[in-house]
């Protein structure tokens, strides 16, 4: 396994600069989609960031893609710290955004604000992203005023799936589109540098994304927002309990990751493996004289 970068990522490394919420900003008046997926360890980070991702998002999907919980309700602060932590030391360039997880921000506007900067203090993260609409203004606009980016997550919100009865699209009736569009014209006013739109219908993510000043992530909300953002497992076939319609698949892991296993325990239990190449070979002279010691 080889760890010097390949000559392309060796020389993208050398032209690029850290991506800041200024550059999301950037990107969207030049009309360059902005990229984005989720790390929650050091080997994806660095994976994400050699390879020229814009952003990097430490989801709550960790929770469940991860952690193995059937949804994103039970993820502590400090599992998000712990992993936000991992990520910034692999990660160089791309603008980390750490996912406020259910209650750290819902209970009061001063909580918000206290657990908005444990990440950047504690969790190396450059902004934050929380979920929600008008009823979240409050608690963005004052973590905004105490210096900390916030990005907006409107559309399917996956701590709410008990309100919104399962993981399903949002906005499809005139009225739902109405109010989430009103949603996000009022976040982009309380400071959200940037939003995503999750599971939104295409023409209505694509309308939001036309009036807003910020750019639009999408998630399973078409090709007409202004960058885009996955599950890196979902990406990577890594995690098959379920994958949302929205999911490409660009690699198939679990098969690739099974092929493997079951190669090592049929080479172990077959005495394939190790062989002396993957052995440590000791000098004669010392053997020798380790024998004549044991059988003296
Ligand atoms: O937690 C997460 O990974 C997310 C993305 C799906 C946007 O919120």
């Amino acid at each position: 396994m080889s760890t010097i970068p390949s000559v392309t990522t060796d020389s993208l490394i050398r032209t690029r600069s850290k991506i800041t919420t200024r550059s999301f900003q950037k990107k969207k008046k030049r009309g360059e989609p902005i990229t984005m997926l989720t790390a929650y360890d050091y080997p994806t980070s660095l994976i994400l960031d050699r390879s020229g991702i814009d952003s990097i998002l430490v989801g709550d999907s960790l929770g469940m893609v991860v952690l193995g919980y059937e949804n994103t309700l039970r993820v502590t602060m400090e599992d998000m710290l712990h992993h936000c932590r991992a990520v910034a030391r692999g990660s160089e360039f791309a603008l980390l955004i750490g996912d406020m997880p259910f209650m750290s921000y819902q209970v009061s506007v001063e909580e918000a604000v206290r657990n908005a900067g444990r990440f950047l203090q504690e969790g190396s993260m450059d902004a934050v992203k929380l979920e929600g609409g008008r009823e979240r203004s409050q608690a963005i606009q004052a973590i905004v005023s105490s210096g900390i980016p916030v990005m907006g997550h409107i559309g399917l919100t996956p701590q709410s799936v008990h309100q919104l009865g399962g993981f399903r699209a949002q906005g499809k009736t005139a009225a739902a589109a109405q109010r989430l569009f009103q949603d996000a014209l009022l976040l982009q006013e309380a400071g959200c540098f940037s939003l995503v739109l999750e599971s939104v219908p295409e023409r209505l993510a694509e309308l939001i994304s036309k009036r807003l000043d910020i750019p639009t992530i999408g998630i399973g909300a078409g090709g007409g927002c202004d960058g885009q953002v996955l599950v890196t497992h979902d990406l990577l076939g890594f995690f098959d309990r379920f994958t949302p319609r929205f999911v490409k698949k660009y690699a198939d892991f679990s098969t690739i990751m099974g092929e493997a296993v079951s190669g090592y325990i049929s080479e172990v239990e077959g005495g394939v493996f190790p062989s002396t190449e993957h052995s440590i070979d000791m000098p004669d002279e010392e053997w020798e004289l380790l024998i004549g010691e044991i059988e003296n």
